[in-house]
């Protein structure tokens, strides 16, 4: 049989585990806000409409920093829209998902929102359709104290302290065709550069995101990097990344690997800021914003925006996700946390309903697919200094990614408890023994071994008749020896193995 290797040092450390790498993202899309966190009348809703079921759920989760208001809907929406008494709020058009935006829900109800959720905010400015003057605008209204017409706007509205949001995103998406008010890199990254410089004057506090490539696939991808930082170098803190894995054509041992292309695309971000940083002698290193990643069957979006006309709130691209999808999540933020010295803040797309961990239903219940599961234990147990784990593993070939391990892990080791976690993947449709080795550690007796298994039933999924088909398995607890473990990784499974001191 086939088996795996992992030697454990504290010596070989990457960098914290930040737990903005455990953030998600709210859109107004589909029934992300409507619906999703936010629906008035409602039994579980409070005074102000907030659904009290998905925030809870948003606290299991483990969510760090929430991204508002998108994606593709932010490079036509207007924030003022959003603001003020709701009876006198705008009807619009939301070009980017053919939808009627009511504006009930805006940036007031957000902040109060993530303020119930204990998740920090973050924004982004509209950079296709609006300009500086917007952008300016909006962080004013945010986050001065007051004395201005717009921070007194603020109080007007009931908010008296400023937000304080510290997270801003230049636009979205902006190399994408599809984007309203889509530019080239030398157009965004000169648009990038003036509101960057122009926020900072503002609130020199704030950390700034620039648009890199929608996905690695991207015809433009690494030029539009390099073009949009040669402008906005000085100005940013961060650039930003998106990519989402498509299972629709049943291709399993490719989309089991989908966290090797995330692997290599954010190598070749840093590699490509890295070089502008040489070429314009910047000491500074800058930091990527996976701001966007998930598993998303995307070849129905299609069907879901042709099927209808100019609506409220429908239901768009509700993905239900499998076990399989589960573990490629899994694998996905081991990925992130493998890349914690380069990779400072990521979002999975979206929270609630729109390809997302928690799913409701209009006037009925919230529950959790199967992707939530590793998301929440990441969260839970991803805390201290990330290792670095290189496993000694067998291969297997797949049509999109070529040759690839079998195994995939990375380790986190708690200074303060002891504690050691490993996440671990095991992309094979057969069990995988896999033999550990703690010696550069502290005596460590197992704590826990929880596995998303996927092998014996890869389609199942959670749904609202069966909301607990997908959940973490309890495997038996491993008990190091002499420092050396053997644990049977289930076939096509995502796990998390804890270890803590043994005299503790
Ligand atoms: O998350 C769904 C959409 O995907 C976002 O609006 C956009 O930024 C991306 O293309």
């Amino acid at each position: 049989m086939r088996t795996a290797q992992l030697t454990i040092d504290p010596a070989f450390s990457i960098g914290p585990a930040d737990r903005r790498l455990f953030g998600s993202f709210v859109e107004h899309m589909g029934r992300c806000v409507y619906g999703g966190i936010y629906e008035p009348g409602h039994p579980s809703a409070d005074s102000r409409g907030l659904r009290r079921d998905v925030l809870d759920l948003t606290r299991e989760l483990g969510v760090s920093v929430v991204r508002y208001p998108g994606g593709n809907f932010v490079s036509g929406y207007r924030w003022e829209d959003g603001v003020g008494p709701v009876g006198n709020r705008p009807r619009r058009l939301d070009l980017a998902w053919k939808t009627i935006e009511t504006n009930a829900f805006g940036l007031d109800e957000f902040m109060t929102w993530a303020a119930e959720a204990g998740v920090e905010p973050m924004m982004a400015v509209n950079l296709g359709t609006r300009g500086v003057q917007e952008a300016l605008d909006l962080l004013e209204y945010a986050n001065h104290p007051g004395g201005t017409e717009l921070s007194d706007l603020r109080r007007k509205h009931g908010a008296e302290d400023p937000y304080g949001v510290r997270l801003w995103c230049l636009g979205n998406e902006m190399d994408g065709p599809w984007q309203v008010g889509h530019k080239t890199a030398d157009e965004y990254g000169r648009v990038a550069a003036e509101a960057a410089r122009a926020m900072k004057m503002i609130d020199p506090s704030i950390s700034l995101i620039a648009c890199g490539s929608s996905n690695r696939r991207m015809p433009t991808f690494a030029s539009w990097e390099a073009t949009v930082l040669e402008h906005t170098y000085e100005h940013v803190d961060y650039i930003s990344a998106h990519t989402y894995y498509d299972p629709s054509d049943g291709d399993q041992a490719s989309i089991l690997a989908s966290a090797v292309d995330m692997d290599n695309f954010i190598t070749e971000v840093v590699a490509t800021a890295d070089h502008v940083a040489a070429k314009r002698r910047h000491k500074r290193k800058l930091k990527i914003s996976f701001d966007e990643w998930n598993v998303w069957y995307e070849s129905r979006l299609q069907a879901d925006l042709d099927r209808r006309g100019w609506v409220e709130a429908p239901a768009l691209i509700e993905d239900d996700f499998t076990a399989v999808d589960a573990v490629v999540v899994g694998d996905l933020l081991i990925t992130l946390l493998r890349h914690a010295d380069r990779v400072g803040v990521a979002a999975q797309a979206q929270l609630a309903n729109v390809i997302a961990p928690i799913r409701t239903r209009n006037g009925g219940p919230a529950w959790r697919q199967s992707i939530f599961h590793p998301f929440a234990l990441t969260a839970r147990y991803a805390r201290g200094t990330v290792l670095r784990t290189d496993p000694v593993s067998p291969r297997y070939d797949t049509k999109k990614y070529g040759d690839v391990p079998v195994l995939d892990t990375v380790a986190v080791h708690d200074e303060e408890t002891g504690e050691l976690t490993v996440f671990a993947v095991n992309r094979d449709s057969t069990d995988l023994p896999l033999e550990i080795d703690l010696r550069g550690l502290p005596a460590m007796s197992g704590l826990s071994f929880q596995s998303i298994v996927a092998g014996s039933d890869p389609s199942a999924m959670n749904t609202e008749a069966e909301p607990d088909r997908v959940t973490p398995r309890d495997l038996p607890t491993p008990t190091p020896d002499g420092g050396r473990c053997t644990v049977r990784l289930p076939a096509v499974s995502w796990s998390v193995l804890r270890f803590g001191p043994a005299n503790a």
